[in-house]
């Protein structure tokens, strides 16, 4: 372990889907592999990202699951049935052609509620996905003959490990009401 991660964790806000919905996901992620290669994430890692933070220090952890504590996520259902690709980072993923208000109201919560405990965080604009392949070739958007049906009721803050095998992913905290 380095200086920098000794003192730092790298965080962010995410989704995570239970055993079965990784698995499901993992069979369209096989399926693209198939049209445009590239490395598959492996089931246990595929997330759909709220928020990403990057490295804090460990010792404002408690600071931040402080600032999220009054952030409430209504129960609602993402219906995953789109697959694509971000040509630039040679990503293809899995999304919901229509993301509910639910996810951006949340989305928009946590990064009001960052804010104001002065984290900071990547503020791009949020486009929802879920990661099944890196450095992958193209793909055109297509829709999926069967949809995904995702119910969620809570999320969770994620520490990444970098380890010699690939990337891990922890729990630190989950939000559920
Ligand atoms: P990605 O799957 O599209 O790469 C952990 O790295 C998670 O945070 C991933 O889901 C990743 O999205 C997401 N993320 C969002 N912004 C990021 C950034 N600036 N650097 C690294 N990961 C980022």
């Amino acid at each position: 372990m380095n200086k920098l991660s000794e003192k730092n964790s790298r965080l962010f806000f995410a989704l995570w889907p239970d055993t079965a919905l990784q698995q499901h996901c993992y069979s369209v992620a096989h399926a693209l592999h198939a049209q445009c290669g590239g490395n598959l994430v492996p089931p246990h890692n595929i997330h759909l990202t709220l928020v990403f933070i990057g490295n804090v220090e460990k010792a404002r952890i408690p600071l931040l699951i402080d600032a999220v504590k009054g952030v409430r996520s209504e129960i609602f259902s993402l219906q995953l049935n789109q697959v694509g690709a971000f040509r630039e980072s040679k990503v293809a993923w899995l999304a919901p052609a229509q993301a509910p208000p639910e996810l951006a109201l949340l989305v928009n919560n946590l990064r009001s509620a960052l804010t104001h405990a002065g984290f900071s965080f990547d503020n791009k604009p949020y486009v929802p996905h879920l990661t099944l392949l890196r450095k992958t070739g193209g793909v055109d958007v297509a829709v999926l003959d069967r949809t995904i049906e995702w119910r969620v009721n809570g999320f969770a803050l994620m520490q990444s490990h970098s380890e010699a095998d690939g990337v891990r992913y922890e729990v630190l905290k989950e939000f559920t009401d």
